[in-house]
């Protein structure tokens, strides 16, 4: 699939201020920097679709694009951003507590993980939650372009041990970068396959 068109649709800070939720929807979570708005920008082939920033925090609200007329990308705010991090205490945070639990149309929940990192507490307790509530993800390995081959298989076989402990079979995964557009097809074909299933089903 190719994304023909992308346009900005809405930024609100609040679940009941989305859009109807009568398109398939594709929502984009992890850590702050962790290069969520910038993948969203090299799927959609467009530089400042989302706002992206060496900053961390830079994503405060829920914001849609409409792609191909015909479903929904979300760039969410990252969890675990330091100056924030005493008002998550019971949570991830109430704007993406609220979305991702509560979000009708949601067809997958993509996680973000830097491909560079050890696993981190916070991602794996953020996938146990999601998981756990039964929330559709996938994972997306991010910033792979810094990594040799070598380093990039290590990293993997990591991940792989530790999500194997909690999970039954480990959700899809993608290897991506924004920079050298690595994992575009694939996960566009994932999400086309995706919207494909989910209207047979219906
Ligand atoms: P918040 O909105 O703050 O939660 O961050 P975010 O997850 O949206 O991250 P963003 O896309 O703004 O990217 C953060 C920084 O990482 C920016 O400086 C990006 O240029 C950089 N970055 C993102 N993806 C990649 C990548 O694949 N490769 C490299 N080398 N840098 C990346
Ligand atoms: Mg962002």
């Amino acid at each position: 699939m190719e994304i023909i068109n992308a346009s900005f649709v809405s930024s609100v800070a609040d679940l009941a201020k989305c859009p109807p939720p009568d398109k398939p929807e594709f929502a984009f979570i992890g850590r702050s920097n962790v290069g969520k708005s910038s993948l969203i920008n090299m799927l959609a082939n467009r530089k400042q679709l989302a706002k992206t920033s060496n900053t961390p925090g830079k994503t405060q609200t829920i914001n849609h694009f409409i792609i191909n007329e015909h479903w929904y990308l979300v760039d969410l705010p990252g969890y675990g951003y330091a100056s924030v991090s005493k008002t998550l205490k019971a949570g991830f945070g109430k704007i993406i507590d609220n979305y991702v639990l509560n979000r009708e149309n949601l067809d997958c929940l993509f996680v973000l993980l830097d491909a560079r990192l050890e696993p981190q507490k916070i991602d794996l307790s953020f996938l146990e939650w999601a998981g756990s509530a039964g929330v559709p993800i996938a994972l997306i390995f991010t910033k792979c372009d810094k990594l040799s081959a070598n380093e990039l298989a290590k990293s993997m076989k990591r991940y792989q041990q530790v999500l194997e402990k909690n999970w039954e079979e480990i959700p899809p995964n993608f290897m991506t970068s924004s920079e050298t557009r690595r994992g575009k097809e694939e996960v566009l074909n994932f999400i086309d396959e995706v919207i494909r299933n989910s209207q047979e089903n219906k």
